[in-house]
């Protein structure tokens, strides 16, 4: 199969590039040209865990393409998949300007029969507009059927996630297309649930709200269990074992960031509330979570009288683990209060230095290492479960702190082995633990 993936953020480059993986012929088009010339070269613009490798390999296989000419990139494809951003607009619906001017180009650009396949996240009922919107622009006598085809990779996972997903979710109201989607995912090995285009569109909405649910329930829980002197994991595992529930997204922490979630909820609220109908509970998630940064920041501010001229040290940037990608991530909302507060923050993230620098607030200090970001300070906050984080051994706090005042938001050490070291220890859901032989400057 000849194939077009339009976008190459990071579901357009990891789709293109598993596609080659599995043998098939694909050009990617990006507008940016120096992008474009870096991908040619196996380099991709965005931090994602083994991606370069398969990108350097089917590019010398010759099965990998990069271009910014949609007449290249479309040439002789049997299929194109769109897949540019759809951000988030002030009211928290999505932006479809990108995914309009896609289909424009597809009207302008197609010479024979293709199919549209929708990667992007759009809004029930977008895909019957992209379907007008190049019929109405459509420059030749050509057949163009629609099919979406909703991606649920996780960043830092996305080519794992592209080998290993639960399933394929293929909607459209044409059989053969169905089953040439089908046809061309086979090699993945994944099941295939084939549906109507407006279910398939909701799907992609209904999986993360749900999931977003999840974390905001376990969050709320967490923060029950301070007050009653339970511990949030063990509740978790509990709770997990429980086939009905299952043990995934149920990990306490700041709450969730990151491209989808935070706009993917409140794009569901918008598209509840165009057919006047209020997903209260919906709602409730975005406010718990946005309420969820904060709870670090008033343990933080609690512990001190003041914040003023404190060191604090800021562990990981990065929305999660194993990427570079700053959006929605809650250091934003954490780093800014402190500085408002007059702290020194001193930051280190292993892989998101560069996306923060661009970001975050001037007066932030970076470390070049975690021993440099946590010398002399008198509170450390982890805010990114880097691996590289929680193999620390908690001796390295003892040793190099002004004094040893650990804030974990994110739940990465396990306070058996907390418990034999001279540091106090704060976390999420779990009791506090204060070495009684510490003692500490408020
Ligand atoms: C998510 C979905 O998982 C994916 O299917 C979809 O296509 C895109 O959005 P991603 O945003 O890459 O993927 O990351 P994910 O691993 O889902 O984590 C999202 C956020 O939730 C992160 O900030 C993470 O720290 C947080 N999270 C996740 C929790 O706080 N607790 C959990 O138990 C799980």
């Amino acid at each position: 199969m000849k194939i077009a993936v339009v976008g190459t953020g990071y579901v357009g480059l990891v789709t293109g590039t598993c596609l080659t993986e599995i043998g098939h012929n694909v050009t990617c088009i990006d507008i940016d040209q120096n992008k474009v010339n870096k991908m040619r070269e196996g380099i991709s613009p965005i931090y994602e865990p083994g991606l370069d490798e398969l990108m350097k390999k089917n590019i010398q296989e010759k099965r990998l393409f990069f271009t910014t000419d949609h007449n290249e990139g479309f040439e002789g494809a049997d299929v194109i998949y769109i897949a540019v951003g759809t951000p988030e607009k002030k009211d928290g619906s999505a932006n479809l300007s990108f995914v309009e001017q896609v289909a424009k180009d597809i009207a302008t650009h197609v010479k024979k029969d293709v199919i549209v396949v929708t990667k992007s996240t759009v809004p029930v009922g977008t895909n019957d507009w992209i379907k007008g919107v190049i019929q109405k622009n459509l420059v030749n006598n050509v057949k163009v059927d629609i099919v979406s085809n909703p991606e649920f990779l996780r960043e830092g996972a996305a080519i794992y996630d592209s080998f290993n997903g639960d399933r394929i979710v293929v909607g459209t109201d044409n059989e053969a297309a169905a089953n040439i989607i089908e046809e061309i995912n086979k090699p993945f090995g994944i099941p295939v649930f084939k549906t109507d285009i407006r279910s398939a569109e909701m799907i992609k909405y209904a999986a993360n709200a749900f999931l977003a649910t999840k974390i905001s329930f376990i969050n709320e829980i967490s923060n029950i269990c301070e007050k009653v002197g339970a511990n949030v994991e063990e509740v978790a595992n509990g709770m997990g074992q429980d086939n009905r529930i299952g043990s995934q997204f149920l990990n306490a922490g700041i709450g969730y960031g990151g491209s989808c979630f935070p706009k993917d909820t409140k794009a569901l609220i918008q598209i509840a509330g165009n057919v006047n109908y209020e997903f209260e509970l919906l709602k409730g998630v975005v406010r718990v979570n946005q309420k969820q940064q904060e709870m670090l920041l008033n343990k933080l501010e609690e512990r001190f009288d003041s914040l003023e001229g404190k060191k604090i040290a800021i562990l990981g940037l990065a929305f999660k683990p194993n990427t570079d990608d700053m959006r929605e991530a809650a250091s934003i909302v954490i780093t800014k209060h402190l500085i408002e507060k007059g702290a020194n923050v001193v930051a280190f993230d292993p892989v998101a230095m560069e996306n923060a620098k661009k970001i975050l607030d001037s007066k932030i200090n970076f470390a070049s290492n975690t021993i440099e970001a946590i010398k002399d300070s008198d509170a450390v906050l982890i805010l990114t479960e880097w691996n590289e984080f929680k193999d620390l051994n908690i001796c390295t706090f003892e040793e190099y702190m002004k004094q040893p005042v650990i804030f974990d938001g994110r739940n990465c050490f396990d306070l058996v082995e907390v418990k034999k070291h001279r540091v106090e220890y704060h976390s999420i859901g779990r009791p506090p633990l204060i070495n009684e032989k510490l003692i500490t400057v408020k």
